[in-house]
């Protein structure tokens, strides 16, 4: 299918019930569209080659991997949601120990994720995913090569503007800021919360319920303990790696990949208003590196 198709290929992937929007939404595309490729499913380690992504656009063996190392970043995240939960109850009964345990295994989940994610490097081609998977995953949102957005036809009279899919909704490193008490400044959380109404409703709602849990900072800080106050900052410095490894990928899949693309020629496939921005519609590395600078602000230091 060629680049220009690109407005019917992305009308195919509408999705209208379950409270999610209309859109190319990250779980449509990283939740749902992928098989365990042969029949000792229950014995084999979910590692790529043992996993196959059943729905099909440009980028050959590099959408593959992309689609791939995304559902692989999503399991690594698995127990850290799940040490969320354990956190929320430990702060509820006093529990040091408890909350000990959530944070490492918080912790061990940031690593795994930056583990997952690092496998993108070994898959997937950088020129391809500027070229070809980017153009595919844009949105009609903040993206200048669209400004008046898409008609959605027999659904609304007017042109409609929805960011396109970006791993910014997925709800794994939101739900780890919430519960850390990481604040973003105005304009990120702005695009946050936008991004949330992408996801389905219940991780929505699971960011709410974290924000308004009892605050997971306060309680270390008043409790005086060395150990979490430890345990807490190093949930922050990984999660801090993490961003930082994230924006060195970006630099490299669209910052890199776009100068190379200038200099072949190349840019007839990839629209000029499109180089600096994310599939959902930011302008890159401003926004990236006020997220990871939030971040690293988190880090607690003892009472004096
Ligand atoms: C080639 C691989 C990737 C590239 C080039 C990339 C690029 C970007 C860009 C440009 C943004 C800014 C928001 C936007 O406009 O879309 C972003 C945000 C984000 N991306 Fe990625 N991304 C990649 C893979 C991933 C993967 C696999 C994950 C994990 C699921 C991920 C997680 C995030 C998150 C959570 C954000 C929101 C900012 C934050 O919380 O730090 N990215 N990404």
């Amino acid at each position: 299918m060629e680049a220009g198709n690109k407005e019917t290929f992305l009308s195919m992937r509408v999705v209208g019930s379950h409270g999610l929007i209309f859109g190319q939404l990250y779980v449509v595309l990283f939740f749902f569209p992928f098989a365990i490729t042969n029949d000792k499913t229950e014995t084999r380690p979910w590692e790529i080659s043992n996993l196959e992504a059943i729905i099909s656009f440009p980028g050959g063996e590099s959408l593959q991997a992309f689609i791939l190392v995304t559902v692989l970043v999503e399991k690594a995240a698995a127990p850290g949601i799940k040490a969320l939960v354990l956190g929320v109850e430990a702060i509820l009964q006093q529990s040091q120990d408890t909350l000990l345990q959530a944070l490492q295994q918080l912790r061990l989940s940031i690593q795994d994720i930056k583990r997952a994610l690092a496998q993108m490097h070994d898959y997937v081609d950088p020129d391809i995913f500027y070229r070809v998977i980017r153009i595919f995953l844009s949105g009609w949102k903040d993206n200048p090569a669209m400004p008046e957005g898409l008609l959605y036809e027999g659904v609304a009279t007017e042109p409609l503007n929805y960011s396109g899919g970006s791993a910014a909704q997925s709800s794994v490193l939101q739900a780890f800021d919430e519960f850390l008490g990481i604040r973003h400044c105005k304009e990120s959380v702005g695009f946050l919360h936008r991004m949330r109404d992408y996801m389905p409703p219940s991780h929505k709602a699971f960011l709410e319920d974290l924000h308004s849990a009892p605050s997971l900072r306060n309680y270390v800080l008043t409790s005086g303990a060395e150990c979490c106050l430890m345990a807490y900052n190093q949930c922050v410095e990984a999660l801090t790696e993490l961003r930082s490894y994230h924006i060195n990928m970006v630099a490299r899949y669209i910052i890199s990949a776009a100068v190379k693309a200038r200099s072949r020629m190349l840019n007839h496939l990839s629209p000029h208003a499109l180089e600096d921005r994310g599939t959902g519609g930011t302008e890159v590395l401003s926004f990236l590196k006020s997220v990871r600078e939030k971040t690293m602000e988190a880090i607690l230091h003892p009472a004096a």
